[in-house]
């Protein structure tokens, strides 16, 4: 590929060797990212398009988006964005297409040209109501397991419930790891094929959301969970997102963050201030998203 003249331009300057260095370190840096979760939304397909538009209006030159349709509504979102932007089923299954009532798999996402799947939303491990942990971690690398056998892409949502962030900073890393684990003992946190949703329970749906030097401090906590345990290089390039109460107003300040690299959103991913999100966050990272790095 022929250098651009800003290349050119560099590498009369400081020569080859330093062209290349500077290039490596703009790898290293994380590219953010924001996803909308619509969950259970909306009630109607009549409303879809307002809500396309949402995501359509969204600058997507400096942070790299996504969105989370409900199943019944992925297949009239698919194929509407015109920004880059792309579907991200909210769940999956492990096994692929065959006799599984009510399973959405990757295969089939696949065929219609998706290749993003969230999983691992408490609202799925059985925290919202259910009388037992409804998807385990266990199962859940499994699940990643096989989306990575289809080139599929994976958010992985974590996060701990309200007594035991009351326990303190310890509790809620002990907590976060041990939803970690199997997707490290399956070699599955490779940080070019997975994002890192880091959502406290309490602050879902709530309004409460974690103080920026809350989730400075558990994003930290988790990269040196991840600098220790898998290697720096996958440390300092996983990009981990805040989810929780997630909105326009306290977006900048949560972006501040060196460890925050962008949001997962549910509420405020159905108005007209999903925009003003993913404008916060790549304005606090300040780069320009790679265009060769399709999301
Ligand atoms: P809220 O932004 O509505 O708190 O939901 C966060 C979330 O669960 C995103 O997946």
């Amino acid at each position: 590929m022929a250098p651009l003249a800003s290349e050119r331009m560099l590498s009369r300057t400081i020569g080859r060797v330093g062209v290349l260095r500077l290039a490596t370190r703009a790898l290293a840096t994380r590219v953010p990212i924001v996803g909308g979760n619509w969950k259970c939304n909306p009630k109607s397909a009549a409303e879809l398009p307002e809500l396309i538009a949402n995501i359509n209006s969204c600058d997507t030159s400096g942070c790299e988006v996504y969105v989370c349709p409900s199943p019944l509504h992925v297949a009239l979102v698919q194929g509407k964005l015109t920004n880059g932007a792309v579907v991200a089923p909210q769940n999956c299954n492990f096994t692929g297409c065959g006799a599984y009532t009510g399973e959405m798999a990757v295969e089939q996402m696949k065929s219609m040209g998706i290749s993003w799947v969230l999983i691992g939303h408490s609202e799925r491990r059985g925290e919202f109501g259910l009388p037992t942990p409804a998807e385990s971690s266990a199962l859940l690398a499994t699940k990643c397991k096989h989306a990575y056998e289809n080139g599929f892409k994976v958010i992985y949502a974590i996060g701990e419930p309200l007594p035991v962030r009351e326990k303190g900073i310890s509790a809620v890393v002990a907590h976060c790891v041990e939803q970690l684990k199997p997707f490290k003992e399956m070699t599955l946190l490779d940080p070019d094929k997975i994002v890192l949703a880091y959502e406290p329970v309490w602050s879902i749906g709530t309004g409460v959301t974690a103080s920026p030097k809350q989730a400075q401090e558990t994003h930290a906590a988790i990269r040196a969970w991840l600098a220790k345990e898998v290697g720096k290089d996958t440390a300092d390039r996983m990009r981990i997102q805040y989810g929780g109460s997630a909105n326009a107003k306290n977006a900048p300040e949560l972006s501040a963050c060196p460890d925050v690299d962008g949001f997962l959103v549910g509420g405020a991913s159905l108005k007209a201030e999903f925009k003003d999100i993913v404008s916060a966050v790549a304005k606090a990272k300040g780069q320009k998203r790679p265009m060769s790095k399709g999301v």
